[in-house]
């Protein structure tokens, strides 16, 4: 049963048929029968490590799981990825984001149709240009048009371009007395929220940042439109040049914008835009948490790159991490993944993975064209802890479906409340040991017992109360959120991305399916205009059309 798996789609069948042993999987028998199992199913780098013990994982699993990954090829992947090779095949482009947080010297380059580029040293050149203009902000050097020094910075963007800084602004700046500008961002074209943001700032003081990769998303074209009208009604035309800069890889349509040549900062297509916070894109976080802080966290991410690249792939975090995942989702059947951050700082890191993971994975053919025949990407959600336990975690300890939970902890905080954090922690390690075990129902029924319940009582009860355990989770824990762990967290959920991605046999890197909607919403939005002219939809969308119409005395 342990023989290396000839094709990709036998090694799915054999994880499935361990999957099936009788009893062989049962989680409390296989931590009774192994006190080492703990210390055998944890894998390190530097203070941060995996356990990926509470899962129903032996070592003929973990054996099955690593001749997937070698039918899958993905030691060679791992080399093509870093080499710069075009994985992302549908475009033909380079997925070379680990050139932004590289040293400019590293050699990082991207194998483009347009020719080899050396990817390390242009981020390079591009970050310094960055540090200056975010430390002359800092100093006053750079000011608004009434001369007074930016204490805001407002960030327009969404999807890929909005959720990673967002998520790294606020791990780097919560609780923090030393935060050099306020952030704010604007991503959702629902006028409401510019409306709301707006409130509370004032124009001669905000610096507005419009992050686009290619600078054509509708939502960020409106805003960035209100946005300037904001400026221009308040400080004038000519504010425009000093309140705005453009991040993005389109310079000819940021040029058209308008925006003043020296403010804008580019990037290349070889950096998608679900892991663009490293580039310019990520801007806000060194205008709000410091240059160095920017620099630590690209360093931690570079520190993540280096293991993924360099680490054999049994004791590679990425690596164990998205095979503990395949585990999950393609032998036990479960259909989705929990994140649970025990930090509030890190509040926005299951939005952002659920873009990393579900823009990225989830596809349903082979990168030859053809269905997979094996389930991608499972749905990701999830919400900070302990909030957590006290809104979904019913379902995941009762609910019929097993949902594998990743629990994200920090042993020490940044606040003066030891026993806050305590509790934190203890909420943490109790939900995983909870999910695991489980409660069984004569343990119920002794308690009940015990507690003077009557028999009928007891009957009654016990059934509802049983939890059935045998639920998986893993447990990152670390030493502490700085800006460097961030970084280090982030990357890690990047390259297990690219692992499950390589194992499935798809194109991790290209998003045809959010390209669609776009295409689609353009083409409906001349027509909810009054009096114009309908097109061809099915009945439904023509009778919602009619109706919006009607309902703001339009039609
Ligand atoms: O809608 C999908 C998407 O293309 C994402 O991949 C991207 O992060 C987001 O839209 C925003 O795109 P842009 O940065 O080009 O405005």
């Amino acid at each position: 049963m342990t023989q290396p798996a000839p094709n990709r789609q036998t090694a799915f069948n054999h994880l499935r048929a361990l999957a099936e042993r009788p009893g062989g999987q049962k989680m409390t028998r296989l931590f009774a029968a192994d006190p080492n199992r703990a210390t055998r199913f944890t894998a390190a780098f530097g203070d941060l490590t995996l356990d990926f013990s509470k899962s129903a994982i032996d070592d003929t699993v973990l054996d099955a799981l690593f001749a997937l990954a070698d039918v899958a090829g993905l030691g060679k992947f791992r080399q093509r990825l870093f080499a710069g090779e075009p994985v992302n095949e549908t475009e033909h482009r380079a997925a070379m984001h680990m050139a932004l947080r590289a040293p400019a010297d590293s050699g990082l380059k991207a194998i483009m149709p347009r020719g080899t580029e050396n990817a390390a040293a242009m981020a390079g050149a591009e970050r310094d240009k960055m540090q200056a203009f975010v430390e002359a902000v800092h100093s006053g050097k750079i000011k608004g048009a009434t001369g007074q020094t930016f204490t805001d910075v407002l960030t327009i963007g969404i999807g890929g371009s909005d959720l990673g800084p967002k998520v790294a602004t606020e791990a780097l700046t919560i609780g923090r007395t030393d935060v050099k500008m306020t952030a704010h961002f604007l991503s959702n074209v629902d006028g409401h929220a510019f409306a709301d943001i707006r409130k509370g700032l004032d124009p001669a003081r905000t610096l507005v940042l419009v992050a686009s990769k290619t600078f054509t998303t509708l939502e960020t074209s409106m805003n960035a439109a209100a946005a300037r009208a904001w400026i221009v009604a308040a400080l004038g035309e000519a504010a425009v040049a000093s309140h705005f800069a453009a991040l993005s890889t389109n310079l000819k349509a940021v040029a058209a914008f308008g925006v003043n040549p020296d403010r804008v900062f580019a990037f290349q297509d070889w950096v998608g835009g679900r892991y663009s916070l490293w580039s310019p894109v990520g801007m806000v976080i060194p205008l709000a948490a410091g240059w160095d802080r920017f620099q630590q966290m690209l360093d931690g991410a570079w520190a993540m790159d280096c293991h993924f690249r360099d680490t054999p792939l049994r004791q590679n975090l990425p690596v164990l991490l998205g095979l503990v995942g395949i585990w999950n989702i393609n032998a036990l059947g479960c259909a989705t993944q929990c994140i649970l951050a025990y930090d509030d700082r890190l509040r926005r890191l299951p939005a952002h993975l659920q873009q990393l993971e579900m823009e990225s994975n989830g596809k349903h053919v082979t990168l030859a064209g053809a269905p997979t025949g094996w389930d991608t990407c499972p749905i990701l959600f999830g919400e900070p802890g302990t909030n957590a336990q006290h809104s979904f975690m019913q379902l995941v300890h009762q609910g019929t479906r097993p949902v594998p939970v990743d629990f994200i902890l920090a042993a020490n905080a940044d606040h003066d409340r030891p026993d806050a954090h305590r509790a934190l922690a203890a909420n943490a390690f109790a939900q995983a040991e909870a999910l695991m075990r489980g409660k069984s129902e004569a343990e119920i029924r002794a308690e009940m017992a015990k507690a003077g319940a009557s028999q009928a009582e007891i009957d009654a009860v016990a059934p509802h109360r049983v939890a059935a355990g045998q639920r998986p989770s893993n447990t990152i824990l670390f030493n502490r959120l700085d800006a460097f762990s961030v970084g280090r967290l982030i990357a890690l959920y990047e390259h297990k991305v690219a692992v499950q991605g390589c194992v499935w046999g798809i194109d991790s890197f290209d998003q045809w399916g959010v390209e669609l909607g776009k295409q689609l919403a353009s083409g409906i939005l001349p027509e909810l205009q009054p009096g114009s002219e309908k097109g061809r939809h099915d009945s439904s969308t023509t009778a919602l059309i009619q109706r919006f119409l009607t309902l703001r005395g339009e039609a």
